[in-house]
């Protein structure tokens, strides 16, 4: 576990020294306070947060106003941990003018310290302009959940000879293009593996198996908050959404019953004062 923020050189230490890297998706304020305090390394205010908080189908609806509002909920709850934050659908792809511009408003308004935008040999000019404001930008390449409707649906990448030639190219290009990290989505194990040995960048694997140098997960699969269905990659630490759906239940029970609120969860008045609004108010 780390005891200071992590920078993107930090990051490439850990690479160089074996450490893995530990990344965890976070949206709202109280999250990123236990992200921090259960010591992940790096916070990633994902744009799942359009299918694990908004309730949309994709990630295709969300916005850069959504990104930012959340960003910097997030920020509010992690003083200490990088935040990396995703450039939404159509936010980079108009223009790289246009994508320099809404990377530097995640940075500048949203407070993160990095962006991170997926593809490969297509986004490389917006990489190369982004990387040359300043704003470090981590890749993301194998499924990219925002090509979903020409991908046709959320299926792993590089399984054959062509696919996994095109993402060990497009990650060196990445690299070249100044990629502080990648993200590494639904590749075969052995595929993210040989990726991580070429590169001097770290990876980041979701779906990519142990021979990643970090970890990334979307905090709804691991805690167990949604009860929707859990990819196979993901490993729940917890049921949460078991614990709140009973605590919710017996809430709604006791309140039914009068069992709750009891007397010491009320506040006291004097008698004195009672009884003077009463006599005045004439509502006894
Ligand atoms: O949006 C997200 O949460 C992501 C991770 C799945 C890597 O991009």
């Amino acid at each position: 576990m780390s005891t200071s923020k992590a920078t993107t050189v930090k990051l490439q230490e850990m690479k160089r020294d074996r450490q893995k890297i530990v990344m965890l998706t976070a949206y709202d304020y109280p999250t990123a306070r236990t992200a921090e305090q259960g010591g992940i390394d790096v916070i990633l205010v994902g744009d799942s947060l359009g299918m694990v908080v908004l309730g949309y189908d994709s990630t295709l609806p969300v916005t850069m106003e959504d990104m930012i509002h959340h960003t910097k909920a997030v920020t509010r709850g992690s003083k200490q941990t990088m935040i990396v934050t995703d450039l939404p659908f159509l936010s980079y792809h108009i223009s790289t003018p246009e994508a320099v511009r809404n990377a530097g408003r995640l940075i500048q308004e949203g407070g993160a310290d990095a962006v991170k935008l997926e593809g490969g040999r297509e986004v490389i000019e917006q990489v190369q302009a982004i990387v040359r404001a300043g704003i470090p930008v981590c890749g993301h390449i194998g499924l990219q959940p925002q090509m979903v409707n020409q991908l046709g649906g959320y299926k792993v990448q590089g399984k054959d000879f062509d696919g996994a030639k095109k993402i060990l190219e497009d990650a060196l290009l990445l690299q070249e293009a100044g990629c502080f990290a990648l993200v590494l989505e639904c590749v075969p194990t052995s595929l993210a593996a040989l990726i991580s040995e070429r590169l001097s960048i770290p990876t980041i694997g979701i779906g990519a198996g142990d021979g990643c140098d970090g970890q990334v997960l979307v905090v709804h699969d691991m805690l167990g908050i949604t009860d929707k269905y859990l990819p196979k990659f993901a490993k729940k630490y917890s049921e949460l959404a078991e614990d709140m759906k009973a605590a919710v239940a017996q809430y709604a029970q006791e309140v039914r019953d009068g069992a709750f609120p009891e007397a010491h969860h009320g506040f006291k008045m004097s008698e004195d004062v009672l009884e003077r609004l009463v006599e005045e108010t004439g509502l006894s």
